[in-house]
């Protein structure tokens, strides 16, 4: 048995190398994205002329070319250093959708379409920005007084099952859709019930039985509001008060499920919080502070308003205004509003540091490997082809009626996209998610290779002690091929006439018990970014990564822990009054990137840059 892992392992160590080093970005973000030399604009030309080519009639075949060309959408990247990036924009606009009798006939940055559950994540960042931390952890019960009833009445029977732990359920879990309560709360529209009472043979086609309208009238006094949008008198409890008793999907905290109905909760959560209407709420936290002025909480119905607007089905269903839904799907926006919002996250303009750090972390996992969820962040893993390293993607999908949205946020990179659609016969959704697949492709290896050109440029090279009283140099490089780790390779490293760098990967190799026992690697020895202060102090802390990674092997889940998992194995493992040894801190220009110094701290030492 020994003997077969033995081989197990000895066949895989030759495997391509998995990259699987510190999360996080490899370089700084680039900060050219939009001159003609930068990767990423040569990348945006490639995706633009796909999609030329698919509006021709090619490009990504018939049904690319249909769902395109059938489509009204507007798409731009946003950057925190490269402001031009924005300028890297491309708007279609649909045969229908011209032709329309309302609504826009030019699409540009500034067009409005309605966001539909992008809403979810603009709700949540005002709640960020005006909530207490302890705030997120109250329970429903506390703010709906029928969900308080409901728990009293059903607390001496309790049933897990049929009735909704409301008061275990915190206004965090609701926003992170970890509730486990329904997605709508109520039947709508599509609901096999409501089909039925106006076609019985849909029940048929089921084998349901015929349903008391009666009874589901009663039940949810917002039925009506929220099917056909007709009257505004649904208020906020009474829609609570028809879900009270609706039966859970999973426990409380448990597993994520998408829900609308949690939103609509959230929106009345918010205003019972803060005492402020969701109206008031959205423009005191974010609309004003960033100069959103053409995202609306409500339907644009004014003349200079709407005939910016994509209307790409009829005015009912486009502006259709339920006020307590607007917190899950009932914004209006424009890719520039939205690209406001995403550098403003990127920038942390109107939460502190730590806050969006954490804002930014998932609260859960999915059934799938490369998707996770926070608040409510749609987080998706992006595994880059060359080398594989993980780069989170931040994503808030919105697919409702005619309109699709996304925005996206990589802080990675410092930098996003928002693509907004809209389609009278409704492939919207597919349109804008082909697009983005089109872009991610091309556009995020781009990224990862502007930043190591940038980082070459402002990096790399030879640093010697300033005036070179001591015989200390330490030389970076940045690998030349995309296919190699990242971040920078000590390829030399002497103080005071030791050769460190010898030293350094014998002793990695050991902090690691690797089967079979791995040779020292000097160029195993790489730096990345940890700290990044580039905004206020204008420097950049690294720290070493990992050791040679061979990353995932079947069936060795324990034991490959402490080779893959470097946060925890290799890091802050050598230090010197407490400072890692291989911490180096550069200072750099605010501007362009570019070294001024390289300070190594545990060597009390600061080292410039040979020119
Ligand atoms: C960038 O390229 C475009 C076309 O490829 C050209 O029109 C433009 O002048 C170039 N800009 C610069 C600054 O070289
Ligand atoms: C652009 O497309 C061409 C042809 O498909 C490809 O060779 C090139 O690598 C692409 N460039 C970028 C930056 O994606
Ligand atoms: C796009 O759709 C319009 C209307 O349906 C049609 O006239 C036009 O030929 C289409 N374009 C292409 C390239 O198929
Ligand atoms: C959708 O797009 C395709 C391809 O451009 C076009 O042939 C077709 O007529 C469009 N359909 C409608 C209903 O506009
Ligand atoms: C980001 O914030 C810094 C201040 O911390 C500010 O100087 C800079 O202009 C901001 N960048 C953008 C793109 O808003
Ligand atoms: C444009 O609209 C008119 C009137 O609504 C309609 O008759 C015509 O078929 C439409 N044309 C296209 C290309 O959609
Ligand atoms: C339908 O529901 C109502 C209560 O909402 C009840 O009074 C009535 O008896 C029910 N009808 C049938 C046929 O079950
Ligand atoms: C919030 O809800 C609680 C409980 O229902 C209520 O006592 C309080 O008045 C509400 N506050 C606001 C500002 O609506
Ligand atoms: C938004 O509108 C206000 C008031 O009309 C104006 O002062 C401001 O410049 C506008 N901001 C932007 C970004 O257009
Ligand atoms: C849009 O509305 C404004 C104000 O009502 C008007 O000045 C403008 O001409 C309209 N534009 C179009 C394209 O209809
Ligand atoms: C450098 O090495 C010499 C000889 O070992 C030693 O005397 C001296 O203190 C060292 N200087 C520093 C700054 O480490
Ligand atoms: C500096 O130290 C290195 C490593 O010990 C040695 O090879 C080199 O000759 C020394 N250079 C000088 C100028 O002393």
């Amino acid at each position: 048995m020994r003997v077969i892992n033995t081989l197990a392992f000895l066949v895989l160590y030759w495997a391509p190398t998995v990259h699987a080093g510190l999360p996080g970005a490899s370089y700084p973000p680039p900060r050219d994205i939009s001159s003609n030399s930068s990767s990423v604009s040569a990348a945006w030309k490639n995706v633009t002329k796909i999609l030329e080519q698919t509006l021709a009639g090619e490009g990504l075949g018939l049904v690319g070319s249909s769902l395109l060309n059938n489509s009204t959408f507007s798409m731009g990247l946003f950057s925190l250093y490269d402001k031009d990036a924005s300028f890297l924009q491309y708007h279609h606009i649909s045969p229908s959708t011209l032709n329309g009798t309302f609504g826009t006939t030019h699409v540009d940055s500034d067009t409005i379409y309605r966001v539909a559950s992008v809403s979810k994540l603009i709700t949540t960042y005002a709640g960020m920005v005006e909530l207490e931390d302890n705030d997120w952890n109250t329970p429903l019960t506390k703010i709906y007084p029928s969900l308080q009833k409901f728990i009293q009445t059903t607390s001496t029977d309790p049933d897990a099952v049929r009735n909704i732990g409301w008061d275990k359920i915190t206004v965090g879990d609701i926003a992170a859709h970890i509730g486990g309560i329904p997605r709508l709360g109520l039947p709508v529209a599509s609901d096999i019930a409501l089909l039925g009472t106006a076609d019985p043979s849909t029940l048929k086609v089921w084998g349901l039985p015929t349903p008391n309208v009666t009874q589901f009238v009663d039940q949810y006094p917002c039925l009506k509001d929220l099917q056909f949008g007709t009257d505004t008198e649904c208020g906020i409890q009474d829609y609570v008060q028809g879900i009270a008793s609706n039966p859970p999907r999973y426990l409380p905290g448990n597993s994520p499920l998408y829900s609308d109905s949690g939103f609509f909760l959230l929106g009345g959560a918010l205003s019972n919080l803060t005492g402020k209407s969701m109206d008031d709420l959205y423009r005191e936290a974010l609309f004003k502070p960033l100069g959103l002025n053409n995202t609306l909480s409500n339907p644009p119905t004014k003349p200079e308003l709407l005939n910016r607007t994509v209307i790409a089905s009829t005015l009912e269903t486009d502006l259709i205004n339920v006020p307590i839904t607007t917190p899950s799907g009932g914004i209006y926006s424009t890719i520039n509003d939205l690209s406001k919002i995403g550098i403003s996250i990127l920038n942390s303009t109107l939460l502190p540091v730590d806050r969006t750090n954490r804002w930014l972390q998932p609260v859960s996992f999915t059934g799938d490997l490369h998707y996770a969820l926070g608040r409510p962040w749609e987080i998706y893993r992006y595994v880059h082809p060359d080398n594989n390293v993980v780069t989170n993607i931040y994503t808030k999908l919105g697919d409702a009626g005619s309109y699709a949205s996304l925005l996206v946020v990589i802080p990675d990179f410092d930098f996003g996209f928002t693509i907004l659609g809209a389609s009278s016969l409704g492939v919207q959704t597919q349109a804008i998610q082909l697009i983005a697949d089109q872009l991610t492709n091309s556009i995020m290896p781009a990224l990862m290779d502007q930043a190591r050109r940038e980082a070459f440029k402002n990096l790399a090279g030879i640093y010697t002690h300033r005036g070179k009283a001591l015989n200390t140099s330490v030389t970076l490089t940045v690998p030349s091929s995309a296919k190699s780790a990242p971040g920078l390779v000590i390829s030399k490293w002497v103080s005071n006439s030791t050769d460190v760098i010898d030293q350094l990967a014998k002793t990695l190799v050991h902090l690691v018990p690797h089967i079979p026992q791995r040779p020292a690697n000097r160029n195993m020895v790489r730096i990345v970014p940890t700290i990044r202060d580039i905004a206020s102090s204008g420097q950049i802390a690294f720290q070493m990564e990992t050791v040679d990674p061979t990353g995932p092997i079947q069936g060795h889940m324990f034991s490959e822990m402490y080779n893959v998992g470097s946060w925890v194995s290799t890091i802050d493992q050598l230090t010197y009054h407490d400072i890692p040894i291989n911490e180096f801190v550069f200072s750099v220009d605010k501007k362009t990137g570019k070294v001024f110094s390289l300070s190594l701290p545990a060597y009390e030492i600061e080292l410039v840059r040979n020119e």
